[in-house]
């Protein structure tokens, strides 16, 4: 039976459908609401705004709940490797044997990048921040690949493209940072392997391949891989609603990415451990900066707009942590600090109140010094992971018949109509003149 929600405007009454999810989410339909009444509804940020019906990843914030075409995170972790999740993300299913290798097949044959786009990267300026370099050369890849999409196959090819593209981008942008050659991509590496080659291998040093570091960088991409209608992800779905081509819409989502509020916050993470470790101690006053109101300081890597309890995210990547580290001989200090920290603002009545706890970037940028990442590469690397999750996004949102363009609309608090002034007869109390009507 149809449900229906009653909204009362002015003593009339309203009927609104209800719609319900799978896994019985349920959500009011307004779409007539403004036609019908004149009124829209006020919510900054659409904290409590469903933008879509989706197929793709389910979470429950308040049971810490994630799931990828409905299988959970756990499980993927521990089994898949990244390219078979990313598989998974765009086509619905997991891959069979033919298909896996048949995507690996392509995933090669696409990895080179175009002699010519080394230029564009030459001429960064040596300080610029990955991020920005990466966003601009997904959105230049058009220029290199303009064919529109019109079949399944071409999506499924460029897919292929920009997530093995993108991946030998992100290595050739921190070689040439550093002034080095740049490694081309070998067909007879896995996709996590002939990154870290890519990034690590020199004419001077030959990389080993470990096979320990490896496996953490699949299981690192995979918990990026997606999550749902988060910024980086609306910025993508944003730019395609106006039918902007693909590799334009990532590049939005790269920019939107590299924001501390949402991936840079893996790099924000390192930087206040560093600090607080460098100044030897000082947890108790960082959690007190936090709390702060008059500070616009926050805990990075804690709190989330969906999760109100801990990621589940977090929670593998502490154990990962936990597991490597010590695999590879490594006793990073920073690690001890991030628990301390941790357990010092879950013990804290504002962290209880407000429902903080650690997000994926709290433990992320530890595994990623681990592995000998940079911290200003730490965006890319999540942006990276989180690619099959855009690409994906962005195919379900260019299928739905129900989507339009992206505009919400606004309430507009400034002042009514008033008459132009001409410059002679201007002075500073003119900008209080006061409204026509
Ligand atoms: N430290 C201190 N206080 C916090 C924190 C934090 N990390 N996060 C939220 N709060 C407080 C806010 O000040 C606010 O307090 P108030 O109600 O007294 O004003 C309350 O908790 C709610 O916070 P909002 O900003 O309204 O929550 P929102 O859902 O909009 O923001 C966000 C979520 C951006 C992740 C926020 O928690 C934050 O800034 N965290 C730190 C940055 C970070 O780690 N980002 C990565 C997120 S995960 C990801 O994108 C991959």
């Amino acid at each position: 039976m149809k449900e229906f929600a009653t909204l009362i405007i002015d003593g009339k009454e309203m009927k609104l459908p209800v719609i319900t999810g799978t896994e019985g989410e349920k959500a009011i339909d307004i779409r007539s609401l403004r036609q019908e009444t004149g009124f829209i509804t006020y919510d900054p940020g659409f904290a409590n705004t469903g933008s879509c019906k989706s197929k793709i990843t389910f979470m429950n914030g308040e049971k810490g709940v994630l799931r990828y075409r409905g299988i959970p995170i756990e499980q993927l972790a521990e089994k898949s490797s990244f390219v078979e999740t990313s598989y998974l993300l765009i086509n619905g299913h997991l891959p069979t044997q033919e298909e896996l290798t048949r995507n690996s097949i392509m995933l090669n044959d696409q990895s080179m990048v175009h002699e010519d786009m080394q230029i564009f990267f030459q001429n960064f300026p040596r300080l610029s921040h990955p991020m920005g370099i990466l966003s601009a050369m997904v959105n230049a890849l058009r220029s290199f690949y303009p064919e529109l999409i019109t079949t399944e196959e071409e999506f499924q090819k460029v897919f292929i493209r920009m997530l093995s593209k993108v991946r030998t981008m992100a290595a050739m942008s921190y070689k040439i940072s550093r002034g080095h050659k740049v490694i081309y991509p070998r067909a007879d590496y896995t996709y996590c392997a002939n990154f870290l080659n890519m990034m690590f291998d020199s004419p001077v040093n030959p990389y080993q391949i470990d096979y320990e570091i490896v496996k953490a960088l699949n299981t690192f991409w995979i918990l990026h891989a997606d999550h749902e209608q988060n910024c980086s992800t609306s910025a993508v779905k944003t730019v395609g609603s106006s039918r902007a081509n693909i590799y334009a819409s990532v590049s939005a989502g790269i920019a939107a990415l590299w924001g501390p509020l949402h991936g840079g916050a893996n790099q924000a993470v390192i930087e206040m451990l560093t600090d607080i470790h460098k100044k030897g101690g000082g947890i108790k006053e960082v959690v007190e900066k936090a709390k702060n109101k008059r500070s616009s300081f926050r805990l990075m890597g804690f709190g989330h707009r969906v999760y109100k309890t801990y990621d589940p995210r977090a929670k593998i990547m502490k154990k990962i942590c936990d597991k490597v580290l010590p695999k590879l001989k490594i006793d990073d200090p920073l690690l001890d600090i991030a628990k301390q920290l941790e357990e010092v603002a879950l013990n804290d009545q504002y962290f209880i109140d407000k429902y903080l706890y650690p997000n994926v970037d709290f433990y992320s940028g530890i595994l990623l010094r681990a592995m000998g990442i940079p911290t200003n590469m730490f965006p890319v690397m999540f942006a990276i992971g989180r690619l099959p999750g855009w690409i994906a996004q962005w195919k379900e949102h260019m299928d739905d018949k129900e989507q339009k363009i992206v505009r919400p609309r606004q309430i507009y608090m400034g002042k009514n109509k008033i008459s132009y002034t001409p410059i002679s007869k201007r002075d500073s109390s003119s900008a209080d003149t006061e409204s026509d009507d």
